[in-house]
């Protein structure tokens, strides 16, 4: 299968392609939930609860501990992973959703799977290559980590990058760009009928040394001439390209449609569980865990959707018989006066 892909302004569902359209690969595959838990192995490694709820999905061995000093390996240590191919133990993981009730109290919004997959929640994960169609990248080294936004944003900051919401429509896409118009950085401001898509997009620059760094941002660069899909060069300090890594996350805001649901002063009642409702702090954490040269051999071949010559596949069934239990109880999915670890909020 090919995906559809506008040249100057980036993606297009594969459906819903606008005639001008060029044909690109990418890898785009489901990935089932695996867990949502009070644990952020890169940001706060051995932190039990850490600050604020994240949704997991891919290898099984995820734990609040997974520095490679550790001597956690993702491959060596998972038995499973949640997503469609199964030579990727990587993990990736968001924040969740909450939508605020008028009597205060709040409920986690449900996850759907995106249009054309198949699965329990969780996110689609894309890799990109570029989009010249021939160029080369380079795959992740084991140990590899990086963030993507700042769950600590400023609220009242918009300056964050690669980051946004879709109101989606019924059904389909009701544009071809991500993160151009009509998405946006903040949280939609009105009922969506298809619900909320979020997307979180990482760096494509490598520094080509460092596996990881200090905030986890700075061993990785967004594209300092142009956009990645205008084939952006590499800033210098950042020599050497990677594929894009795109997150997808499909809310469920459907079931809160009701106007009598929401607030009476005209705001929109969803909040991150960063405990921010104005939708910057919308964050994704990536860490590396694809078997030996899977990646690289997937992306030299410009594999594309769900199915790859060179990696093997599990059926969606397998792929969601994959979970674990949350390492830190609490309840996180009644109706419920604070978001689990904002108690100062309310
Ligand atoms: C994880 O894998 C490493 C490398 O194979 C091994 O040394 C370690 O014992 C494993 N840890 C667990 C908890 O299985
Ligand atoms: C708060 O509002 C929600 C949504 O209307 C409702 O389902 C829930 O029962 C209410 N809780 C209390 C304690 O009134």
């Amino acid at each position: 299968m090919r995906f559809k892909i506008l040249t100057t302004t980036g993606l297009v569902a594969f459906t819903t392609a606008p005639a001008a359209a060029q044909f690109y690969d990418m890898m785009r595959f489901q990935c089932n939930q695996l867990v949502v838990d009070r644990i952020d192995p890169l940001v706060n490694p051995g932190l039990a609860p850490s600050p604020h709820l994240h949704q997991i999905v891919g290898g099984n061995s995820f734990k609040p501990d997974m520095r490679p000093e550790t001597g956690h390996d993702l491959v060596e240590n998972s038995t499973c992973t949640s997503c469609t191919f199964v030579e990727d133990l990587s993990n990736y993981w968001t924040a969740v959703l909450y939508f605020k009730a008028r009597n205060g109290t709040y409920r986690r919004v449900p996850q759907f799977v995106s249009e054309g997959l198949r699965g329990y929640g969780g996110i689609t994960v894309y890799y990109i290559p570029p989009y010249d169609g021939k160029s080369k990248v380079t795959a992740f080294k084991p140990g590899f980590r990086m963030l993507a936004g700042d769950a600590a944003a400023d609220f009242e900051d918009n300056k964050v990058q690669k980051l946004c919401h879709r109101c989606m429509p019924k059904s389909g896409d009701n544009s071809n760009i991500n993160c151009g118009a009509p998405d946006s950085k903040s949280l939609p401001k009105t009922p969506c009928e298809g619900g909320i898509r979020s997307v979180i997009t990482f760096p494509t620059c490598w520094d080509g040394k460092n596996t990881d760094s200090p905030d986890h941002k700075s061993h990785v660069a967004y594209t300092s001439t142009g956009s990645f899909d205008t084939n952006g060069k590499c800033p210098e300090s950042h020599p050497v390209a990677l594929p894009q890594v795109m997150l997808e996350v499909m809310w469920d805001t459907r079931i809160f449609n009701d106007p009598e649901l929401w607030p009476e002063d005209g705001s929109q009642p969803f909040v991150w569980s960063t405990g921010d409702k104005t939708g910057y702090t919308q964050h994704g954490d990536y860490v590396f865990g694809w078997k030996g040269d899977s990646l690289q051999r997937a992306l030299d071949a410009r594999c594309s959707g769900a199915i790859c010559s060179q990696l093997k596949v599990q059926s969606s069934e397998e792929a969601m018989r994959c979970t674990k239990a949350p390492v830190v109880p609490e309840d996180i999915d009644g109706w419920l006066d604070h978001i689990p670890g904002m108690e100062h909020l309310n």
